[in-house]
């Protein structure tokens, strides 16, 4: 919320463009085309807006512009159409944390928005930490010009984290001297002039604490919890390899899926649609009995906690249920 409203601030334009099947929270501006229903969803080069919650104002489907993932052409065209209307572009750089932006998608999308004069925000609620303690920007390569973080900042605990370059944070700044005991009236901003940033979960101590610890503990983790998710991958993997049925583990770092499906590649949200969720319903549901908790159709997200005897156990679980399937 406050990255849009500091791209909007900082640029004077009043529209975001978001990506087909990304989450940005549940605010009004990019509660639009997370999960909608394909026949409302419209052309995959220039989708619709489309409504995910009751409540919103059809006001949003005309200001928040929605641009098809993985796909620069089609991006850049949308993007170029409107340059004087769109403040920033927001992306997951890892479409719900796993399905990867390709990386000339990336440098192209980073080039595109430079050349328009529109910010670039990298929403790292899901990928920060868990593709490495630089979260995707760090992988890919690629300086956003706003980065949003969430609960990882706090080691799990509720927290929300913008920042970005200097020259746009500066919207949040006070013109001249605001401090409630300067007495030159002549120095002091008007409200309007600087951006509004506070609020009743602001600035926790205790949790910002904790997310120091965290983030002290997976400086000496983090391989450890990649190896344990790649082992645990490489293990599904095997297991319907054995039983002859097409599917794809997709992800990167500590967070992956699995995607029942036989398509070569899945690059964007109406990909991930043609794959079979009726199967993985029944693989969740399955391994909930014989005690595995999986959030249904959902992302693995591992940890430290994990070890070789989750990764094991979890592994014949899935043997029992892929043999009573398959
Ligand atoms: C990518 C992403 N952005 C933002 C959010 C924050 O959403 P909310 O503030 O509604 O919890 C989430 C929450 O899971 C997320 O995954």
């Amino acid at each position: 919320m406050d990255a849009t409203r500091m791209a909007y601030a900082y640029t004077g334009k009043n529209k975001i463009a978001k990506f087909e099947g990304h989450y940005h929270g549940g605010f009004d501006q990019v509660l639009l085309s997370v999960n909608p229903p394909i026949d409302e969803a419209g052309p995959p080069h220039e989708p619709n807006a489309v409504i995910e919650s009751s409540g919103v104002d059809s006001y949003h489907e005309e200001h928040t512009v929605i641009l098809p993932f993985n796909d620069l052409e089609a991006a850049a065209e949308i993007l170029s159409k409107r340059r004087d209307e769109i403040a920033a572009v927001v992306l997951e750089p890892v479409q719900g944390g796993f399905i990867p932006a390709e990386q000339s998608f990336m440098d192209g999308l980073r080039k595109v928005t430079e050349e328009l004069d529109i910010l670039l925000i990298f929403d790292e609620v899901k990928t920060g930490f868990r593709l490495g303690l630089g979260g995707a920007q760090s992988l890919y390569e690629i300086k956003p010009d706003i980065t949003a973080l969430g609960k990882v900042v706090g080691g799990g605990f509720p927290v929300g984290m913008v920042g970005g370059k200097k020259e746009v944070m500066m919207v949040s700044s006070p013109k001249a001297s605001s401090d409630v005991f300067d007495s030159s009236q002549s120095l002091k901003s008007s409200a309007k002039d600087v951006l509004f940033h506070s609020g009743t979960y602001n600035g926790h101590p205790t949790i910002l604490a904790a997310g120091l610890a965290t983030i002290h503990r997976l400086e000496k983790e983090i391989n450890n919890v990649f190896a344990i998710t790649y082992q645990l991958k490489e293990g599904i993997n095997k297991l319907f390899a054995k039983r002859g049925v097409a599917m794809k583990t997709i992800g990167l770092g500590s967070i992956f899926n699995i995607v029942i499906t036989d398509q070569e590649k899945i690059l964007n949200y109406r990909q991930l649609q043609q794959s079979n969720f009726h199967i993985r319903k029944e693989i969740d549901f399955r391994l909930l009995c014989e005690g595995i908790y999986t959030k249904p159709l959902n992302r693995y997200s591992l940890s430290t906690v994990h070890g070789e005897k989750e990764i094991n156990r979890t592994l014949e679980a899935y043997d029992r249920v892929l043999s009573q399937l398959f």
